[in-house]
Formats: C-alpha cells, sequence, structure tokens
C-alpha cells in the first residue's frame, strides 16, 4: 500500500492519476490530515490498516510507501507566514518521517532548487552546500535536514520550475495573459530548468517500482540507493526564454489565439519582492546513473504539454 499525502496538490493529482494507471494499491490524503500534526498522521495510518472500507488483503493494508507531495508552496506568502511555512515544510516533514519510521515505511519527499543560493556557475549536484535565500527555501532546506536526522529509507527529490495539469503554474499563467494581453514582461536574469509533474510522478513511480522488484546479484543489490536526488526535465532556460517558447508552442497548437509582445526585464525592474536564486540549473547525472533514464528536452515535455487534451489553463 502507498500513501500519497498531499494528493490534491498540483504534483500529487498527477502521481495520483499515474498510481490510479498503473493499478497500485494507494491511499490519499491532503489538508484534512493535517502534516503539522503528527497525531492526525498516525491516527489515519492507523484508520487504513484495521479498515474494512479497502478492498485489499491484510498484507496490502500495510503502509510501504509514503510519497510527500504536500508542501507550502506559495514563496512570496511564505516571507510574510514563516511560522507556518516552517510548521508544513519543516516540521511537517519532521512528522511524516517519523510516522514512516515507526512502520517501517520508505519516503519519497519532495524539494527543492530554492535550498541553494543561485550563485554558482555550473549545474547543482546533490553535495554542493546549501545556503537558502529565502523563508521558503529555509524551510525546504529544513524540512530535508530532518528527514536525515530521523531516518535512512528516503528518497528526497529536489525539483525546480515545476508545471503540470492540474494547479496554477507559469504555462498556465502565460497562456491566459498572452491571450487576453497584448504586452507580457517576463524576467530574463534567472535561469532554471522546467519540469513538467508528468515526467516527475512517473519518476517517482519508477523509484517505487524498481525498489519492489529489487534483486541480489553478485552481492549487489538493485534497488536504489537511499539518498538526495535531483529532477528536472533536460537543459536550461530564462523565464523570458521559458515565456517565448509557450509562445511559440501556444500558437502552433491553437491554445493562443491572439499576437502578444514578450518583453524581457530584469528581476529589479518586474519589482519582485523576494530575492530568488539567479541560477538554480540541477545536475541530474545522479538520478540518470541511478534509475538508468534519459531525460527528455523540457521543450519537448512542454510540447507534449500544451499539446494534451488536459491542457485547461484555469
Ligand atoms: N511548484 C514549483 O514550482 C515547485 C518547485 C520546486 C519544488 N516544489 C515542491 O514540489 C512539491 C509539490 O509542489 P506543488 O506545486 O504540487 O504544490 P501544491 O500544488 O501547492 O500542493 C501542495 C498540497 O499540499 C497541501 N497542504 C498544504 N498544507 C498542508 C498540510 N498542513 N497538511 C496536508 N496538506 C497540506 C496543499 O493544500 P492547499 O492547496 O489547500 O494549501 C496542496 O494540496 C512541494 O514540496 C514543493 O515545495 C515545487
Amino acid at each position: 500500500m502507498i500513501w500519497l499525502i498531499g494528493c490534491k496538490g498540483m504534483l500529487g493529482s498527477e502521481v495520483a492519476r499515474q498510481l490510479e494507471q498503473n493499478k497500485y494499491h494507494w491511499v490519499g490524503t491532503d489538508k484534512e490530515v493535517d502534516i503539522t500534526d503528527r497525531e492526525a498522521l498516525s491516527a489515519f495510518e492507523k484508520s487504513v490498516e484495521t479498515s474494512s472500507y479497502l478492498d485489499t488483503t491484510s498484507t496490502d493494508k500495510h503502509i510501504k510507501w509514503i510519497i510527500n507531495c504536500a508542501g507550502y508552496t506559495n514563496v512570496e506568502q511564505a516571507q510574510e507566514e514563516a511560522e507556518l511555512a516552517d510548521q508544513v515544510n519543516n516540521v511537517g516533514a519532521l512528522n511524516i518521517a517519523r510516522t514512516a519510521r515507526s512502520i517501517g515505511a520508505k519516503l519519497i519527499h519532495i524539494s527543492s532548487d530554492y535550498v541553494f543560493n543561485g550563485k554558482s556557475s555550473q549545474a547543482y549536484t546533490e553535495d554542493m552546500p546549501k545556503d537558502p535565500l529565502g523563508v521558503y527555501g529555509q524551510s525546504k532546506s529544513a524540512g530535508e535536514e530532518a528527514i536525515q536526522k530521523e531516518m535512512t529509507q528516503f528518497y528526497i527529490l529536489r525539483t525546480a520550475w515545476l508545471y503540470g495539469f492540474d494547479g496554477k503554474n507559469f504555462v498556465y499563467n502565460m497562456t491566459k495573459l498572452m491571450n487576453s494581453q497584448n504586452q507580457v514582461n517576463v524576467i530574463n536574469d534567472q535561469t532554471g530548468s522546467p519540469t513538467c509533474a508528468v515526467e516527475l510522478a512517473s519518476v517517482i513511480l519508477k523509484i517505487i517500482e524498481k525498489s519492489d522488484n529489487a534483486t541480489e546479484a553478485f552481492g549487489k543489490h538493485s534497488a536504489p540507493a537511499f539518498g538526495i536526488y535531483h529532477f528536472t526535465n533536460a537543459g536550461q532556460t530564462t523565464w523570458y526564454d521559458f515565456a517565448q517558447e509557450i509562445y511559440k508552442l501556444g500558437k502552433k497548437s491553437g491554445k493562443i489565439t491572439q499576437d502578444c509582445t514578450i518583453n524581457p526585464c530584469s528581476t529589479a525592474e518586474y519589482g519582485a519582492t523576494v530575492e530568488r536564486p539567479a541560477f538554480s540549473v540541477l545536475s541530474k547525472d545522479k538520478i540518470c546513473k541511478e534509475l538508468k533514464i534519459k531525460l527528455p528536452s523540457w521543450q519537448s515535455c512542454l510540447e507534449k504539454f500544451i499539446k494534451s487534451e488536459r491542457f485547461n489553463p484555469v
């Protein structure tokens, strides 16, 4: 049994869809089981193990995996609500790690490129020193450390510039703006790697599959090693170039129906209130080697996303 926490969020909805599609036994919770409340997590876990409403055998009711897609994700608001951001992203992660450890479950937890300060000129590897710039990044970094201190059977996946079908995101925002305005200003001095939730969710499922089907051969265990991994789509871009690609693909697919001029601007000109990493490209060498996967380019993932029938900017 897999317990998906944050199942109604942007990433969580995609993971839920893929778990369902691949016929996993899973249960999902969101805000109704508050991760800042350790007792609420324990009570839910017990209710699953003893429940009769799930049409599964008693062994299937044992939670072997917890996937945590819940989080406090509003970077600007976190500056004003530091205590709440810390409760959800740090204390919440700790509570989940404790719950996982107490039942012997493995944990997959999602973290962020914002744990870095963005001053590097080369792609960040997993072992590079962290130095978050704002409250959100600090809370995500503290959550990672809480998990690392509490348990060993974890996979922390740091991702970046995430967009998906079921939630507010840059691709949807741009599409809406480009369909309603004839000019948009977009920041061109921040560089990163977009990540479509579809690919991130499928990597989460791949970790579970590889681990569940692991074998011993020549004294070596084939399960992916526990630890921290980076995952985004391949390549890098600025928000400005990302917006240009959205416009091009939106026009081509008929999802953007009017002309719009995209103006590059600096973070300072844009008037951003929170400092964000200027360069947050993550090296994905470790995950590619461990899972034996090749990463699709961010442009090809964006094209599939925009062309999809599920594309619905709300
Ligand atoms: N979005 C990005 O660009 C990005 C980039 C890097 C990393 N990440 C990380 O990726 C993960 C998923 O992000 P996302 O964009 O899918 O987030 P999201 O859409 O904001 O989803 C998070 C979910 O967690 C729920 N939640 C909030 N507080 C909770 C609590 N106390 N107990 C239980 N559930 C709670 C939220 O409910 P409400 O919506 O009702 O608050 C929401 O359903 C997060 O860990 C995030 O930090 C995101």
